[in-house]
């Protein structure tokens, strides 16, 4: 949705940006092209294979960019507050992260359980599904993925286990696939598993929630934040902040009745009231786009 951001986030020369999801950099080129001659990208992925990748790509810009291998969720500690014209948030994985079998996020190709985008980080998905109590591993199925064969998949994998820890992505696959066949459904039996398991090992929405928080920060009045989503887990987690966050008012005791609400000056406006959806021609041409969602917010 490179259009789409350029177009929410009026990258101008002079102006200060943040790419807070590297990946290969294409959304920080465009940034940085946008903004010739003298506009200034701060870029951080967590993945640092990622950071390598996008220095590369933005070779052709050197002098205008400092990149970082952090978590957006600390945006905040090396970014001056009030000091950013725009924030671009890209969740999710990336096409290498997936394409890359020895990184052990993809069910469909052989590798090691690992799922982790630092790998500095030193909890696996091979850890959480060989130590997890079955409670635990069924409520990160169901919580994170939806799961409705939750506590079979949990109960499964626990009894396995003892007499064999899983090592790879195609082991545990074959369990799940074993315990609930694809039978003609569009979606694979290992999906949502999959899912649940990368957004637990790498704590995504905990480090949604605090890039949010982060991002606010950082921008200056009038400034931009947009995110791009990948499932409503996460679009929920961006459309709340930003109702919550336009808001004239805060109110107490969980229910928001007049009599209890309290005014105060919103911190943003929102910019998109529903989510932007792909273009036919991207989903022509990437069809792991069609579940993204953009939303923009200005800070007021
Ligand atoms: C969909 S890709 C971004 C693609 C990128 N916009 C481009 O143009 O190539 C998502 C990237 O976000 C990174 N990522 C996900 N969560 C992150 C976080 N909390 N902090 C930093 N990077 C994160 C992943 O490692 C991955 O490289």
């Amino acid at each position: 949705m490179v259009t789409e951001v350029i177009a929410a986030l009026k990258p101008r020369s002079g102006g200060c940006y943040v790419d807070g999801t590297l990946g290969g950099g294409g959304h920080a080129a465009a940034i940085l092209a946008a903004s010739s001659p003298s506009g200034w990208l701060y870029g951080c992925d967590r993945d640092g294979a990622a950071v390598e990748a996008a220095r590369r790509t933005l070779a052709q810009f050197a002098g205008r960019f400092e990149l970082r291998h952090d978590n957006f969720a600390n945006l905040a500690d090396w970014i001056e507050p009030d000091s950013v014209d725009g924030v671009l948030l890209d969740l999710g994985v990336s096409s290498p992260q997936l394409d890359v079998s020895e990184r052990g996020f993809s069910f469909q190709q052989e590798g090691p359980l690992d799922m982790r985008m630092d790998t500095r980080q030193s909890l696996t998905a091979g850890q959480l599904v060989n130590t997890n109590s079955v409670e635990q591993l069924a409520q990160i199925f169901w919580e994170f993925g939806g799961e409705p064969n939750a506590r079979r998949f949990a109960r499964a994998i626990v009894n396995r286990r003892t007499e064999r820890p899983f090592e790879t992505t195609r082991d545990l696959a074959t369990l799940l696939e074993r315990l609930a066949p694809q039978r003609g459904k569009k979606t694979h039996p290992a999906t949502k598993a999959f899912q649940a398991l990368r957004l637990a090992v790498n704590d995504e929405l905990g480090s949604l929630t605090n890039g949010l928080e982060a991002a606010l920060k950082v921008l200056r009045r009038g400034g931009r934040l947009a995110v791009i989503t990948f499932h409503s887990l996460e679009d929920r987690i961006v459309k709340n902040f930003g109702r919550t966050r336009a808001r004239d008012y805060t109110f107490t005791g969980g229910v928001d009745v007049p009599e209890l609400r309290e005014p105060r000056a919103p911190e943003l406006k929102l910019v998109t009231r529903k989510g932007i959806k792909p273009s036919q021609a991207e989903l022509m041409e990437n069809p792991r786009s069609r579940s993204a969602q953009l939303r923009v917010v200005e800070k007021t």
